[in-house]
């Protein structure tokens, strides 16, 4: 019998989402996700102290590289939160990532730029794709958001499920919500329903699980990203876990087109998404300013080189 995790792989890409680069040589998955939060927790961690820096980008990059030595697929470096109403200076910072991965002698191909599933965002990843930099959108959490992103040929997206479980938790003051029932399992579910009968070729990563079987309930998703600890649970279950999400078996709603106007209206609409995308650029702006003091003080203990 094969163990929950075993199985899953056999239907979706397994993601590390993690900035543990111990937990990343453990697991060895095929790509890895990082995001400010997490990258704030090991920078915390003096395990990874030599891969501080002055300079914010350059510890996402020291990051970036560390983990790709332990798998052979790609790592997503996320653009700085305060960027997310700045198509221009977004661009501008991925292209910076972009150029520091290629002197630490890393191919493009190996790295996802994170962006947030913003307007802004969105069209800094659509022009960012034309230069061959390929973009993970982030922060996804309304069916604007998705069709946006596919609209735009973006390479992979990541739907939030975790934060709109909480969002919904919190609403209905329950402890609780069942899987059947799981708002954000059913988005992300929806999602790639719409994404596979129109035969978009950006791919879905579920991200952010409170609890394994949201992740269960969503085997078949083309990727998905699962923090350690997650991964570790299902290790050490057994069982045989049936394919939940198919090409074949996709249900999606008409194909939609969004113009700017339509975008805005159509994600305001959905309270959800609204304050989660808010909440969620507010979370990764304040761990990136935390990250900048701590890289202040790291280097103001260290005798200059
Ligand atoms: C991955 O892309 C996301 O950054 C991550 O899954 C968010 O997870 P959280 O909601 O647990 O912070």
């Amino acid at each position: 019998m094969p163990t929950q995790l075993e199985s899953l792989r056999k239907h979706s890409l397994v993601v590390a989402d993690t900035g543990d680069i111990d937990a990343v040589a453990r697991w060895k998955p095929q790509d890895a996700t990082t995001n400010p939060s997490l990258l704030l927790t090991s920078a915390e961690d003096p395990r990874w102290h030599a891969l501080m820096d002055r300079d914010m980008d350059r510890v996402f990059v020291n990051f970036g590289c560390e983990i790709l030595k332990h798998i052979p697929g790609r790592v997503s470096t996320e653009v700085d939160a305060r960027l997310s109403f700045d198509t221009e200076g977004s661009i501008a910072k991925a292209q910076r990532f972009i150029s520091l991965y290629e002197k630490a002698g890393v191919k493009r191909e190996r790295v996802l730029i994170k962006l947030a599933a913003t307007w802004e965002g969105i069209r800094a990843a659509e022009k960012l794709e034309r230069e061959g930099i390929h973009c993970n959108m982030t922060l996804l959490f309304s069916f604007a958001q998705a069709v946006a992103c596919a609209e735009a040929g973006v390479t992979l997206i990541s739907p939030f499920v975790g934060r709109i479980y909480d969002w919904y938790r919190q609403q209905r003051k329950v402890e609780d919500i069942e899987i059947s029932e799981d708002p954000g399992v059913a988005s992300v579910t929806r999602i790639y329903g719409y994404y596979k009968k129109h035969g978009y070729k950006t791919q879905v990563m579920g991200a952010s699980f409170r609890k394994t079987g949201q992740i269960l309930a969503l085997a078949g998703c083309d990727l998905l990203t699962i923090a350690p600890d997650l991964l570790d649970k299902m290790a050490k279950v057994d069982g045989e876990i049936p394919r939940k999400l198919s090409p074949e078996k996709a249900q999606g709603e008409s194909k939609l087109k969004l113009d700017e106007k339509a975008f805005r209206w159509m994600h305001n609409d959905d309270a959800m998404a609204t304050d989660k995308l808010a909440e969620g650029i507010r979370r990764f702006d304040a761990d990136a300013r935390k990250l900048e003091k701590l890289l202040i003080s790291l280097a103001a203990a260290v005798p200059a080189k």
